[in-house]
């Protein structure tokens, strides 16, 4: 079977500036799936690119087993994508929001859809207040609710914690795993190290356009010899090995 995701030699330039440089990355089916990178690094970008709102300018992407350039409709139907900055509406309530969506998708039964989703993210108490009412982590928690609509089978989350309080991201992690739970597959972007290691099946570190490195936390661990400090065995942070890996840190 295909994999969820195949990127080859990716390359996308704004105004003559490279931001992604041959960009290789696979993601398989039902993972999760970590981009990590600074701001600035080209994360959104990449994500505009695999969600077809953006063209390349060269290299290949598949999503789902479709070319992003060429079958962008079939790639579409098969993702939803929940922006770095919220995408509700401010006017409608939450539920409003869910059967909007579920219609734009001419989906069966919008307001059953609805109250399912509500449901499952604990906004059912809120359903009927419009989101300006909401904290952040409710209104992220209706935000990736909206993206769910449907059922894709990939689904981008574009820095899904940033912002949030402790507790908040706590809540985001446990929907995200649920999801990959599932069956569906991940593809997160995130500046932190942390969200990484709670939740990546797999890391991709991209850094000065290209992916620096790769591969399981394990995998990312061993490239870096363990340090001793009195007796008391270190295990190297992700953070740490980031740093390392962007050349911020001497490696440790
Ligand atoms: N539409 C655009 N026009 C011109 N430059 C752009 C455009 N979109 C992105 N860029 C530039 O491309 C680079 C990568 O931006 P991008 O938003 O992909 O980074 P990011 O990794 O998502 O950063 P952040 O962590 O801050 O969200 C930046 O230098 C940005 O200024
Ligand atoms: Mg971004």
């Amino acid at each position: 079977m295909e994999k969820a995701i195949e990127v080859k030699g990716l390359k996308k330039a704004f105004k003559g500036k490279e931001v992604l440089k041959g960009v290789d990355l696979e993601v398989k089916r039902g993972e999760i799936f970590a981009l990590l990178g600074s701001n600035g690094a080209g994360k959104t970008t990449m994500v505009r690119i695999l969600a077809t709102l953006l063209k390349l300018d060269g290299g290949h992407a598949a999503v789902n087993g479709f070319d992003v350039a060429s079958k962008p409709e079939q790639v579409r139907h098969a993702i939803s994508l929940t922006g770095q900055f919220a995408a509700v509406d401010e006017v409608l309530t939450g539920r409003e929001n869910l059967i909007m969506i579920a219609k734009l998708r001419h989906l069966a039964q919008p307001r059953q859809v609805a109250d399912d989703l509500l449901k499952r993210f604990g906004l059912t108490d809120a359903a009927d207040r419009k989101p300006s009412t909401y904290s952040g982590g409710m209104r992220r928690r209706l935000d990736i609710a909206l993206s769910l609509v449907g059922k894709p089978k990939i689904i981008f989350l574009d820095e899904p914690t940033t912002g949030l309080d402790p507790e908040a991201r706590i809540e985001v992690w446990k929907i995200v795993k649920e999801l990959a739970d599932g069956g569906t597959t991940v593809f997160l972007t995130t500046q932190y190290l942390e969200e990484a290691e709670q939740l990546a099946d797999r890391i991709a570190i991209l850094h000065e356009g290209r992916i620096i490195a790769g591969g399981t936390l394990a995998e990312l661990k061993k490239r870096f010899p363990q340090a001793k400090v009195e007796y008391v065995e270190k295990q190297p942070t992700l953070e740490e090995i980031f740093l390392a890996i962007i050349g911020k840190k001497e490696a440790i």
